[in-house]
């Protein structure tokens, strides 16, 4: 446990191409010499299972009912170890039923189609889909973790697949999204907007031809945020047979401001230095009209490793300010701890956050997932949870409690692999004291491989 000051000025479920338009799996990538990303914990499970009755150490809150998602890639069959990449296996949900604080089920289901849609799971007017980037469409999923076969946002959707990550305006209750794909052999991308009721009410073609993996966006209040940055389409590795995105030295970085309160598709460019960043912790605009975006940058990747993101250089809380009326950006590095899968409660996005989540990755190049980390954004300080020896956490939600009184009053909930008895637990904190550890931990029959992303589905 540790308590102390983020750095000072100094200075990624992830997702997955897997479906692009081409069907990567005609390349060969599905079919060894060691992989880091088949081992471990991020080797599939094979069985698919329901779990009534489950072990429960500790106590599940009573105001908790709902469904904790995730999806994750688990390959099928035997992915050929040299090409495999972590971003293309096929997915499969792992998910809780919890109902009054009493856990009910757990269970897993391959997600159905043929988009393989591996990469986050998220609820919106009612309903709930497994979402991809790079091509594939989002697969309605109903609440017992099934796939259907019904067209997403009730057809809809203008554009050839959707993204892996929206974010949710919580005043219009609407979903923003930039998604990318190559519906005519050449790239587009695309600002959606789905509408409260379900239905997409905006589609913008971005005048954007470079082939970036815009794998999140961000939104303002006034503002979406275009992240064009180091990793652009790699034709030479898509004909080799590897996943087909690649660090890029010659494309210039950039974070592009579309206003979202207009339509005339004018993007404002901030050129940034070289990095990548999968997943921001939220963006904003502060009292001086400035856009601030946290996000967890890399300073390089899928340039040595073509396999996964973990290996070359680790992921750093980082903040860019984009000054409005000079059009400069300024850069710095907020901790010292490597950190991923960021979340924020729920309701924050665009807005000014105080608080956030992440998974600790490790000060080594491979990470070992040992901690929950949260973020204090005005003490300017983080608390550090270690899951101890042999634990790997994942992705943590926030799921803000009834009746809030303060941004961080409620739970976080992730799954921890515990690599002695080779199983995982569904672990929940109390947001407001995560150096106390779990308040209750639900046991699972089997293990749930490193993954992506996921939600908390109210009941
Ligand atoms: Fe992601």
């Amino acid at each position: 446990m540790d308590r102390r000051k983020l750095l000072k000025i100094t200075g990624l479920g992830f997702g997955s191409a897997a479906a692009l338009g081409w069907g990567l799996n005609r390349f060969g990538i599905i079919g060894s010499k060691e992989n880091y990303y088949l081992q471990g914990n991020y080797a599939p499970v094979n069985e698919i299972i329901t779990e009534d009755n489950l072990e429960v150490v500790g106590s599940i809150p009573k105001e908790l009912s709902g469904l904790y998602l995730r999806n994750g890639p688990n390959p099928i069959g035997s992915p050929n170890v040299k090409k495999y990449h972590w971003f293309t296996g096929e997915g499969m949900l792992h998910g809780i039923k919890i109902d009054e604080g009493k856990a009910i089920w757990y269970r897993n289901r391959s997600v159905g189609g043929d988009s393989n849609a591996n990469t986050h799971v998220i609820s919106h007017s009612g309903k709930i889909y497994a979402i991809v980037e790079a091509g594939g469409s989002p697969v309605e999923i109903d609440k017992e973790l099934n796939s259907l076969s019904s067209e997403p946002f009730y057809g809809t959707l203008q554009t050839e697949g959707f993204t892996a990550h929206t974010k949710f305006d919580s005043q219009s209750k609407e979903l923003h999204g930039i998604t990318y794909a190559f519906p005519r052999g050449s790239y587009e991308a695309h600002y959606v907007v789905v509408g409260k009721d379900g239905r997409v009410k905006r589609t913008d073609l971005l005048p954007l031809s470079s082939g970036t993996m815009l794998h999140e966006c961000a939104i303002t209040e006034n503002y979406v945020l275009v992240l064009d940055l180091s990793i652009t389409f790699s034709f030479s590795k898509l004909v080799r047979g590897y996943f087909p995105f690649s660090w890029n030295d010659d494309h210039q970085a950039r974070i592009g401001l579309l206003n979202r309160k207009n339509n005339n598709g004018e993007i404002n460019w901030f050129n940034i230095n070289p990095c990548y960043f999968f997943h921001t912790v939220n963006a904003y605009e502060d009292q001086q009209g400035n856009v601030i975006v946290d996000a967890m940058r890399y300073q390089r990747l899928f340039d040595k490793d073509w396999n996964g993101p973990f290996t070359e250089f680790p992921p750093l809380l980082t903040r860019w300010s984009l000054n409005l009326s000079n059009g400069n950006a300024s850069e710095q590095q907020l901790d010292e701890f490597p950190a991923e899968f960021p979340r924020i409660h729920p309701d924050l996005d665009g807005k000014f956050n105080r608080f956030g989540y992440s998974l600790g990755t490790g000060s080594g190049i491979k990470p070992d997932f040992g901690r929950v980390i949260k973020y204090d954004f005005v003490k300017n300080i983080n608390e550090v949870y270690e899951l101890g020896q042999g634990k790997e956490g994942a992705e943590s939600v926030f799921i803000p409690s009834e009746n809030q009184k303060s941004e961080d009053e409620g739970y976080l909930m992730t799954y921890i692999y515990d690599k002695a008895s080779d199983k995982s637990n569904l672990v929940i904190f109390n947001a407001q004291n995560i150096k106390s550890g779990p308040i209750a931990q639900i046991k699972l029959p089997l293990r749930v491989p490193a993954g992506f992303h996921g939600s908390w589905v109210p009941a």
